[in-house]
């Protein structure tokens, strides 16, 4: 989407003329000024100096700067996905200084504003959060689906020696005499159009029918898997004829929390413990078999499971837990 460079100003609520914000598309050499005032978001674990690069190249995404004086005091990222009908929010931020003045809402509305008038054909605008929603948020948004976040963190070195310790059977739970579930299968790009576009068991075990991929929620339609699958993921099932546990481990990427620092996130869709747990497992074996250094690994699984994986990760595993319970809630809003 290009947008004119002179895009217009706009008057914050109860500010003095002079605090008029200005919206400018970002470019590669606003990166500097962006990280400036993303100092410390996320507590060290913002995505966006791994993501800028690749965000500007994409060609159905704009990343919005509010200027204010000329300086950057705010983005937001918005992708129009699912055949043109959602518009996707990311990477909402303002600095510090400029928190609580109602500049989040502006630069929402207008992005919202903006893509509207550039793809009239858009519906929707969704967005992932994980910060506690009340019943404003919910006179604004629908609930499409949430699951709880559990963070933890190791050394890649030492859990991949715990994990060759442990052995191959770790986390699955056998009936006496019974034989052990079969290895997770990896998908292969084909193997993910074939099984996420037909309707079969795939389709029942995503939560309302969605894919949610590192915070993106997707419908599962050929467009939005063309998008997914230039992503470096691993994609997981227990069984391909009969699903029940669906995965997609996105591969590490660092963050600025510290040197060496790397995140590993995991979005686990399904209620079988057992078998959840083995993916995890599978998954965290594949990503520390090479990995040096410290990883922040969030996993996204069905509420009931955080307890019990939570447990398996600190009395089994030997990690440590982060943070605990929180959620990710996907929500949308009419585009009007
Ligand atoms: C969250 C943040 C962007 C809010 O900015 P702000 O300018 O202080 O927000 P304000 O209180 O002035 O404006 C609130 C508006 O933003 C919305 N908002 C607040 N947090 C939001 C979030 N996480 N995602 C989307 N909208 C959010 C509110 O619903 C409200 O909308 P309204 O004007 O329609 O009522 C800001 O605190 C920030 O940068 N935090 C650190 C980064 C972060 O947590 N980003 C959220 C990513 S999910």
């Amino acid at each position: 989407m290009k947008i004119e460079n002179s895009l217009p100003c706009i008057q914050l609520p109860e500010a003095p003329p002079q605090t008029e914000l200005q919206f400018t598309v970002a470019t590669e050499d606003d990166f500097d000024d962006i990280m400036a005032m993303s100092q410390g978001i996320y507590g060290g674990l913002d995505y966006l100096p791994t993501r800028y690069g690749s965000w500007l190249q994409e060609t159905n995404r704009t990343v919005i700067l509010a200027r204010k004086q000329g300086k950057v005091i705010a983005l937001e990222s918005v992708v129009v996905i699912d055949d043109g009908e959602t518009m996707l929010v990311e990477g909402l931020r303002v600095a510090p200084q400029e928190r609580g003045k109602g500049v989040a809402g502006v630069l929402l509305r207008y992005c919202s504003q903006m893509v509207k008038a550039k793809y009239p054909e858009v519906k929707v605008s969704r967005l992932t959060r994980d910060d506690q929603l009340g019943p404003k948020e919910f006179q604004k948004y629908r609930l499409i689906t949430k699951q709880g976040i559990l963070l933890v963190r190791f050394r890649a070195e030492d859990l991949k020696l715990r994990l060759a310790e442990l052995g191959p059977n770790v986390g699955i739970s056998v009936a006496d005499g019974a034989a052990p579930p079969r290895a997770p299968v990896r998908l292969d790009p084909s193997e993910v159009c074939q099984l996420f576009l037909s309707p079969g068991p795939i389709r029942d075990v995503l939560p309302n029918a969605t894919i949610v991929q590192d915070w993106q929620p997707f419908k599962p339609s050929p467009s939005n898997l063309a998008i997914l699958l230039k992503k470096d993921i691993d994609w997981m099932v227990d069984d391909r004829s009969s699903t029940s546990v669906v995965s997609l481990c996105t591969f590490p990427f660092r963050v600025p929390i510290g040197e060496d620092w790397y995140y590993l996130n995991i979005d686990m869709f399904g209620k079988d413990l057992s078998l959840v747990t083995q993916q995890f497992v599978s998954h965290l074996r594949r990503h520390t078999a090479t990995l040096k250094g410290s990883v922040m690994c969030q996993l996204f699984l069905d509420p009931p499971l955080w307890k019990p994986v939570c447990d398996f990760c600190r009395n089994t595993l030997g990690v440590e837990l982060v943070k605990e319970y929180t959620e990710q809630c996907v929500v949308e809003s009419d585009v009007v």
